[in-house]
């Protein structure tokens, strides 16, 4: 390891005490294991413990190579439930034991319902994902693609746990949730995790951001990323398998960008 390497900044998980790193990896699409592999070792190795799959994503399998190559303590795993099997206590745990067993692992760090079951009442998915926790599966709950009613509904039904996450779609080209699910977020100690933070690699070249790019000399996905993480409750999980992406993704931390920059981008 290049021990003269900065570290990437750390933010709390909701209010769990636990550190984690302000850029988490996502997983979703990941289809050369080797490279991949090797990319998120980079990553762990330079301080990312985040990592988020889902068993819809058929990465698990992948993000336990990554467990077993860079070691369990070194990683903060999400997984996620889907709304299909979150139907009783016996098919969520069935799902969730499903997962661990891919992951090679005993306890995930944290489980979320993918996104609300369409028919289901919030307070039923939540009693099932909460059986989770209680069986000693997962060590914390959280939900994703939840609105600020259908968070205010999970909170009121958990019994034991707390919902220490929404995991939402942000990125500059999709802002909605500034208005209203951030705000929630943060009034109530709940971290914001942003997916497809960099616009599937692609961010929108706004008025502005050539400007913003030539005065800090950062890229348009590192300033896409900082932009995002001007929220100390947001951590984005972009999805790279590239080892030189995932060196330009760690490169939007450990600066911050300047109030004028923010103006102009915003
Ligand atoms: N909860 C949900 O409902 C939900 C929904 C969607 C996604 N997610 C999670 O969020 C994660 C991220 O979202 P996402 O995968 O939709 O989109 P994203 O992270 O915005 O974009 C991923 C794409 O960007 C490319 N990329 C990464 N770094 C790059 C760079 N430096 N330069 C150019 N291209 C780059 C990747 O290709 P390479 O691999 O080739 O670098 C990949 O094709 C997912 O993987 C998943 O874990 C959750």
């Amino acid at each position: 390891m290049e021990s003269d390497f900065p570290k990437i900044d750390t933010r709390e998980m909701g209010s769990t005490g636990e550190k984690v790193s302000a850029i988490g990896l996502g997983t979703y699409g990941i289809s050369n294991y080797k490279k991949g592999e090797e990319a998120f070792a980079y990553a762990v190795e330079r301080g990312v413990n985040l990592i988020d799959t889902a068993e819809i994503y058929n990465t698990e399998d992948f993000v336990g190579n990554v467990i077993r190559k860079v070691g369990r303590e070194n990683l903060f795993i999400t997984t996620k439930v889907a709304p299909k099997n979150l139907t009783s206590k016996e098919s969520t745990l069935r799902s969730a034991r499903g997962s661990l067993k891919k992951l090679g692992i005993k306890t995930v760090d944290l489980i979320l319902i993918h996104w609300p079951h369409d028919t289901m009442s919030i307070s039923e998915q939540v009693k099932n994902i909460e059986s989770v926790q209680k069986e000693g599966l997962t060590r914390y709950i959280g939900v994703s693609n939840f609105s600020v009613k259908q968070m205010e509904e999970a909170r009121s039904s958990t019994k034991s746990s707390e919902i220490v996450c929404n995991q939402v779609e942000y990125n500059m080209s999709k802002r909605d949730v500034e208005k209203d699910v951030i705000p929630y977020c943060e009034k109530n100690e709940m971290s914001v995790v942003a997916y497809t933070p960099i616009e599937k690699g692609t961010p929108n070249m706004y008025k502005g951001m050539k400007d913003v790019s030539i005065s800090t000399g950062k890229t348009s996905i590192q300033i896409s990323l900082n932009f995002l993480m001007r929220y100390t409750s947001v951590l984005p999980i972009p999805k790279s398998e590239n080892l030189e992406h995932i060196k330009e993704i760690l490169g939007s931390t450990g600066w911050r960008l300047k109030d004028k920059d923010i103006a102009l981008l915003d």
